[in-house]
């Protein structure tokens, strides 16, 4: 087991009416807040008219920015940024997804510099303050809400990639289940697939640490046990309210503790896509995972197969990724490229290999060569 420390500052409000709370916490970093959100779904699941009423009862002023994309752009970031600066706000509240979330870090990382956020990104700046940022969380997926982590995409440059640093970190998350029942089967699949792939990131990660590895069959069984019932019976606060809980748990440092790193191989592939395509983060990962597990599977056998008997009671890499696979389609979400709307023909594989080229897809851990991605597009599609 490697030396580690457990740092995590969020201060995460789980339950049934918890942005309740919002106002007067938010009242105690400032007057002003930036109130951040997407499309417009949190207009119909209640969870904007809650954030905006809690403010207001703290005698809060708001000025919103509205329209992130699923998948978030830097452009985005950086015009919301602005009218920030402009506005002279005191904290940024983001009101959604995961998207919404990330977007709302990089917003309150850049509101204090003049320069676009993709700087941090790729390492030009280091950020020296931030913003208070809070998240109301509407959709269980990413992890964002417990993480000093966030991901944007660089259109320009082709390029959708991670970031993390402690100011990164949400002063407050609000995790109320009940804005979640409105999410679409479609995004509940993803979202139970994202969490499920980031307990696996950690699992075939460097490092041995069998506590660590017990709480990610446990999240992983979780998952298992409770996504399937829930995307029979979408509206459940009680099932929303177990995936909700496993997907915070499954990106907020505890997949990872005793451990080098995880892998995020699966992930920078899941990206590549994203960047081409637009397809929903999870989408892209029950498209990758079982791809990156077939190439591992003579490289990592043992390993693969651990987690086949602790988590699908079955005992070699074959049918250990047959059962996740299986998993993923009994959910809905695609395992090939061609179920996900993409055109199969000889270009579209092209363009993958050269996006993936150019976000130097790659594990931590299990490092990817041009010959592995060449094998990684031919059983994508
Ligand atoms: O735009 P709106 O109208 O809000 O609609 C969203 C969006 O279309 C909708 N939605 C959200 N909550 C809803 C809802 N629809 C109905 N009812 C609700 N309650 O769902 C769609 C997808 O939203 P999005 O925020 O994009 O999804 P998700 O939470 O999966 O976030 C994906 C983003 O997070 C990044 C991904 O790369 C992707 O960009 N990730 C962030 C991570 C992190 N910060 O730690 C780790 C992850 O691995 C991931 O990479
Ligand atoms: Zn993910």
């Amino acid at each position: 087991m490697e030396n580690f420390v457990i740092y995590n500052p969020v201060k995460l409000h789980f339950g049934n009416g918890v942005t309740g709370k919002l106002g007067n916490i938010a009242a105690s970093f400032g007057k002003k807040a930036m109130l951040v959100y997407g499309k417009g779904s949190v207009k119909t699941n209640g969870s904007y008219d809650q954030a905006v009423n809690s403010l207001r009862s703290a005698d809060m002023d708001i000025i919103e920015y509205a329209g992130i994309r699923p998948n978030p752009v830097v452009e985005d970031v950086d015009e919301a940024a602005q009218l920030g600066r402009k506005e002279g706000v005191d904290m940024v509240v983001a009101v959604g997804g995961g998207s919404v979330l990330d977007s709302a870090k990089y917003i309150a990382l850049t509101i204090p510099v003049n320069h676009s956020c993709w700087d941090f990104v790729v390492g030009d700046k280091k950020p020296r303050e931030a913003l208070p940022m809070m998240g109301v969380l509407t959709l269980a997926a990413t992890g964002s809400e417990m993480n000093a982590v966030a991901v944007v995409q660089n259109n320009n440059e082709k390029k959708k990639m991670g970031y993390g640093h402690p100011l990164m970190f949400p002063k407050h998350s609000f995790l109320d289940p009940g804005f979640t029942c409105s999410v679409p089967k479609t995004h509940t699949a993803y979202g139970i697939v994202d969490l499920i792939a980031h307990a696996l990131e950690g699992w075939f990660g460097d490092g041995d640490a069998s506590l660590t590895d017990k709480f990610i069959v446990s999240i992983i069984r979780e998952a298992m046990e409770y996504g399937p019932k829930l995307m029979k019976d979408l509206t459940s606060y009680t099932l929303r309210a177990k995936i909700m809980y496993a997907a915070t748990m499954a990106l907020n440092g505890m997949t990872a503790q005793g451990k080098r790193s995880g892998d995020w191989g699966t992930h920078t592939i899941g990206h590549s896509m994203s960047v081409l395509w637009d397809i929903p983060h999870g989408a892209s990962l029950s498209i990758a995972f079982p791809a990156w597990l077939s190439l591992q599977k003579k490289r990592i056998p043992n390993r693969i197969r651990t987690l086949g008997s602790a988590v699908f009671d079955v005992h070699n890499a074959e049918d250990t990724i047959d059962e996740l696979k299986g998993f993923f389609e009994q959910l809905g979400s695609p395992v090939r490229l061609a179920q996900a709307g993409i055109t199969t023909d000889e270009k579209a594989q092209e363009d993958l290999l050269e996006v993936m080229r150019i976000n130097k897809v790659s594990g931590l851990h299990h490092k990817l060569s041009h010959e592995d991605h060449q094998y990684l597009v031919s059983q994508m599609f």
